[in-house]
């Protein structure tokens, strides 16, 4: 859901993000703008951070891989990854325009004018996500906010990894309750997830990447690839 008013005219404030190496002090900066006012995909949430805190970190591993970034919103792993060299796609729900349009309009502010964006509805097995090319690495940064979102979130990734076999999605999320599991959906949907720490990738620090926002917010990272036979 992205809760933005049509009839009113969009004010924005540029957020800057730059990631750096501490070894070398090879930096990347990344700017986008946030919508004042509104919600959900219109902002960089913390999740967002982290996330592309990750893609930067394995930017090596990155480089020249297919990339499809789900409920991109402002799309800062999807702009990270861009930059160090993947060929992305953006995604965003199909049924709001707004952030779709939103999406194109933070990659082109980052002189990313030939990036897709395309209109992808988890759980939706659409034209679009089937006329998709193979797909090495999805990204999502908190996509699993709603609960009853969850299983179309995996059905989606489900669908995705059967097509593409090695491919991984590389996920951030808030645990924003105690309750919440994913891993029965896991089960169901043949997937399996790896933890990833934050430490290992520097990410757990109360500011990230020369912003505000938290690496530390109980966020969590994890890595799903499909289930392999035994
Ligand atoms: C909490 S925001 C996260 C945005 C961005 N990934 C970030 O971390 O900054 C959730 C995003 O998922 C998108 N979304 C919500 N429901 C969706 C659905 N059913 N299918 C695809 N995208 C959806 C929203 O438009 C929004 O961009």
């Amino acid at each position: 859901m992205c809760n933005v008013d049509e009839s009113v005219s969009l004010h924005f404030i540029h957020k800057t993000f730059t990631f750096e190496n501490h070894k070398d002090k090879h930096a990347l900066t990344v700017s986008v703008p946030e919508v004042l006012g509104s919600q959900y995909g219109m902002y960089v949430w913390p999740c967002a951070v982290v996330l592309a805190q990750y893609v930067w970190t394995m930017r090596e591993k990155v480089q020249r891989k297919t990339v499809l970034e789900l409920g991109a919103g402002v799309s800062l792993p999807g702009i990270v990854a861009a930059k160090c060299g993947a060929y992305v796609t953006l995604s965003d729900s199909a049924e709001i325009p707004l952030c779709l349009e939103h999406s194109r309009r933070c990659s082109e502010l980052n002189e990313l004018p030939g990036v897709p964006v395309v209109g992808l509805t988890w759980g939706e097995i659409s034209p679009e996500l089937r006329s998709l090319p193979p797909v090495d690495i999805i990204l999502g940064s908190d996509v699993f906010y709603e609960p009853e979102d969850f299983e179309d979130v995996l059905v989606t990734i489900s669908f995705l990894l059967r097509r593409n076999p090695s491919g991984q999605f590389w996920t951030t999320f808030q645990e924003r309750s105690s309750d919440w599991t994913i891993e029965t959906l896991l089960n169901k949907w043949n997937l399996q997830c790896t933890d990833v720490p934050l430490d290992i990738f520097h990410a757990n620090k109360k500011h990230l990447a020369g912003s505000t926002l938290p690496g530390n917010h109980s966020i969590q990272m994890m890595i799903v690839k499909a289930q392999t036979m035994t």
